[in-house]
């Protein structure tokens, strides 16, 4: 310090001599440099330099100038750094003395030290680090970190430079001081999502020549916030299932993305549908966004889901999208058959193609899975068609007939056409009702019967049989006997016919000697409307019964006049007397005759023939044999039991007539009795011819009346046809006919202008027949009653037409 001190004194001592010399030098120039030509500009001799001991004086400062004391130049030491000597002191220079002894002298230096630009702007740290949100409002500013240059004036710091500028500009701020305040604001909004990290250059430049900068590297990490809503990978989904998936098949997975981090792309999804059952049917898991069946879907009832479904971040920001779901059908029904009008009875006469049902068939399905095909068993007249879209119906396709069939069972079988095909059936039954279309059938086309003469009257001879195969009325068989003349009497004075029963009765006693056999027809007519009928010929055999005894035609049994055979004596054996000859009406056996001799004078004279009733000597006649032989000759049928006749045959054995005679007067009584016989005869042939002209006068008068009665009752010959009304049969539903047929009847001649009543008992107009005394029943038959006016018995009064059958085998 005392030094300092004394130095100071010394300076001033020395300041007689004083020179002033100023040098100025760049720095940063290399040791050795030429600073100044001290010796020159001081004005010394170089000698006295080196006699003066010239040396240099800088105190306790640093020496960075030397004196070279040959050249009397001053050199650079050291290393000159301004920013070393001076800092940021303006001007910079460097002051030292040159004293010089014997005599003292000293001079004082100045070294301008001037900057030469060699520090660059500097950085002290080498990056910037900053965390910016992106959410971030513009204009927030960030104040940088400033740089430093060492360097003074011109070459000190001169301003900054940002690059790149796409977010952040720069502003500076000066200061009061001088300084400035480096600031970043924000000018375009961050987006995390386009770039999560910036890099940005900070450069410092000073105004050197040349221009050194510095740099520093910015780097802002951009901070996510929740700015992004999910967003659906596609706006609208589409999948399908079968309607028999089982639940918890997977359906489909949505997916949104989120472009935010961490719990702000955190998505959770849900179903939205609260209309309808979706939400029921469908669910969503809310991590995965898969959505799989929890319900049951049924093609028939829905065929396609809409679901909204919905992504929801954490921060409440969604995104919805549609979920199309098809259902698709399998054949899970089986078609319905609905019968939707069906007769139950069809008569048999329907012509082939007749509708008899329509069904219609209900498939829910879709497509081949609700197409349906219907099929009816094969083995019935019926067929089955489509009309239009599952509409079916079935019609007759051939001839129906009751009588072979009488009622179907249709089963109908309605398959779909899906895989495996589903099908129902339903089965009903259809009646086929009767129409008379068969007559009644006789069991033979012709009949014959026997029955023994003399019967008595009303006998059952036998019965004929018809069947019918229709049903009910139309099989309801009557007998009707068809009149025809026997002999020209009427059939029905021989026989009748029990209607219902088919029975024939005789109604007389025949007699097989007059009439042997006769036939008639009946028919059997059925009650149909109209009816039908078929015919059949009965042929009666009347048998006969050995009720003839055998008549003697020879010989002749006259009462008055005596006949006799003559034998002459000299006849020898065997010879023929004569021969009895008789008949029988009966036939056969009945009249198979056999001859016996009865009686005789001399039995052993005379035999008869059995057969032929032959009479003939057996014996020589002698003379002693009498004149008069008197026979009785039995002639015997062989009937159960026979019937015989007797018969006298005399026989004169005698060679002459006055031989005979004489012999033969003896038989008073045989005169008595032929007079007795004539009387007898004359009587019966009066009583006989009395009868016959009685008989002939009674039929003449019948048959005259009749012919009267025809020509006025029945001017027209129309046939009738027997006929019982439907209505009437109706009524009698117990099957059996009554015996006895009462029918009113209107006799006109022009139908149409009748006027008479019913009811009238007991007048002209009431006919009654009697199936006894007929054998057949005769009906009326009222057309019009039928066809017009089956409910109104005046009306059929009085247009009735009347007509009687004549029907002929
Ligand atoms: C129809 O079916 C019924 C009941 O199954 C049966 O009694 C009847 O005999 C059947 N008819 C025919 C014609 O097959
Ligand atoms: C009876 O039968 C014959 C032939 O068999 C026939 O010609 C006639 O028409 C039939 N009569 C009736 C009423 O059926």
């Amino acid at each position: 310090m005392i030094d300092q001190h004394i130095q100071h004194v010394l300076m001033i001592l020395m300041m007689v001599n004083i020179g002033q010399v100023s040098y100025s030098i760049p720095e940063e120039m290399p040791v050795g440099s030429f600073v100044g030509d001290i010796a020159q500009d001081l004005g010394l001799d170089v000698k006295r330099l080196k006699s003066g001991k010239a040396r240099i004086y800088t105190g306790d400062s640093a020496e960075y100038i030397v004196l070279e004391k040959e050249k009397g130049v001053l050199l650079i030491k050291n290393r000159v750094d301004r920013e070393a000597i001076c800092a940021e002191t303006a001007p910079c220079a460097l002051n030292f003395q040159v004293i010089l002894e014997n005599p003292m002298e000293f001079y004082s230096i100045t070294v301008e030290i001037t900057d030469v630009n060699d520090n660059a702007p500097m950085f002290k740290r080498g990056e910037m680090k900053f965390k910016i949100s992106e959410s971030t409002v513009t204009g927030t500013a960030f104040v940088l970190e400033q740089a430093i240059d060492l360097d003074v004036g011109k070459n000190d710091l001169q301003s900054y430079l940002l690059y790149p500028t796409d977010n952040f500009i720069l502003k500076l701020q000066n200061q009061a001081d001088g300084g400035k305040i480096v600031e970043m604001i924000l000018d375009k909004p961050l987006d995390r999502e386009k770039k999560d990290r910036l890099s940005l250059v900070l450069t410092a430049v000073d105004g050197g020549e040349p221009q050194l900068s510095g740099s520093v590297q910015i780097h802002v990490n951009v901070l996510d916030s929740n700015d992004n809503a999910p967003v659906f990978t596609q706006k609208v989904y589409k999948s399908s299932i079968r309607e028999d998936s089982p639940t918890g098949t997977v359906v489909i997975k949505v997916s949104a993305m989120d472009a935010d981090e961490g719990s702000n792309a955190k998505i959770s999804y849900e179903i939205l549908n609260s209309v309808d059952d979706a939400s029921e049917i469908f669910k969503i898991n809310r991590e995965t966004g898969e959505i799989k069946l929890a319900g049951n879907t049924d093609y028939e009832r829905k065929r396609q889901y809409q679901l909204h479904v919905q992504a929801g971040d954490t921060g409440s920001l969604i995104d919805s999208c549609k979920v199309t779901i098809e259902i698709i059908d399998t054949n899970d029904n089986t078609p319905a058959i609905n019968i939707m009008s069906k007769s139950t009875v069809v008569t048999e006469d329907v012509q082939p193609g007749t509708v008899v049902t329509i069904i219609n068939t209900l498939d829910p399905d879709s497509a081949e899975n609700g197409k349906v095909q219907c099929t009816i068993q094969r083995d019935i007249p019926f067929s089955i068609s489509t009309t239009s879209n599952n509409f079916f119906s079935i019609v007759t396709d051939s001839q129906l007939d009751r009588e072979t069939e009488s009622a179907y069972n249709i089963t109908v079988t309605c398959s779909d056409e899906g895989v495996p095909s589903l099908s129902s059936s339903v089965t009903f039954t259809l009646q086929i009702s009767d129409v008379n279309d068969n007559a009644p059938v006789f069991e033979r086309s012709s009949y014959e019967a026997y029955i023994v003469e003399n019967n008595t009257p009303g006998l059952s001879i036998f019965t004929v049989k018809a069947t019918d195969a229709d049903w009910n009325q139309n099989a309801r068989v009557s007998y009707i006997l068809e009149e025809s003349s026997v002999n020209g009497v009427p059939v029905s004075s021989y026989v009748s016919v029990s209607a219902d029963s088919g029975v024939i009765h005789a109604v007389r006693s025949f007699d097989y000697e007059q009439i042997k056999d006769f036939q008639f027809c009946v028919k059997a007519q059925d009650g149909g409307s109209p009816p039908l009928s078929s015919n059949m010929t009965v042929k009666i055999l009347i048998q006969d019964q050995n009720d003839n005894p055998p008549q003697i035609l020879y010989p002749v049994q006259t009462g008055g006049s005596m006949v006799a055979e003559m034998v002459p004596r000299s006849a020898d054996v065997g010879y023929l007397v004569t021969k009895v000859v008789a008949v029988d009406v009966d036939s056969g056996q009945n009249a198979w005759l056999s001859y016996k001799l009865q009686k005789a004078t001399d039995r052993a004279l005379f035999e008869v023939g059995l057969q032929n009733g032959e009479i003939r000597t057996i014996r020589q006649v002698t003379d002693k044999d009498a004149v008069k032989q008197r026979l009785t000759v039995i002639v015997e049928d062989n009937g159960q039991p026979s019937r015989s006749a007797t018969v006298i045959v005399n026989v004169a054995v005698a060679d002459s007539f006055p031989e005979v005679l004489s012999e033969f007067s003896e038989f008073p009584h045989d005169k008595e009795y032929n007079d007795n016989l004539t009387f007898y005869l004359v009587l019966a042939l009066a009583v006989v011819s009395f009868l016959f002209i009685t008989c002939l006068v009674v039929i003449i008068s019948v048959k005259i009346y009749r012919w009267r009665q025809s020509r006025i009752l029945y001017h027209s010959s129309l046939p009738v046809i027997p006929y019982y009304p439907p209505r009437y049969s109706d009524t009698l539903g117990t099957g059996t006919l009554p015996h006895v047929y009462n029918y009113e009847v209107c006799r006109t001649n022009d139908s149409r202008k009748s006027d008479c009543k019913f009811g009238r008992a007991g007048s002209q107009n009431v006919l009654i027949m009697d199936p006894s005394s007929t054998g057949t029943m005769q009906r009326i038959q009222n057309e019009k009653s039928i066809l017009d006016e089956p409910h109104s018995p005046v009306e059929v009064g009085q247009r009735a037409a009347l007509s009687f059958s004549y029907s002929h085998c």
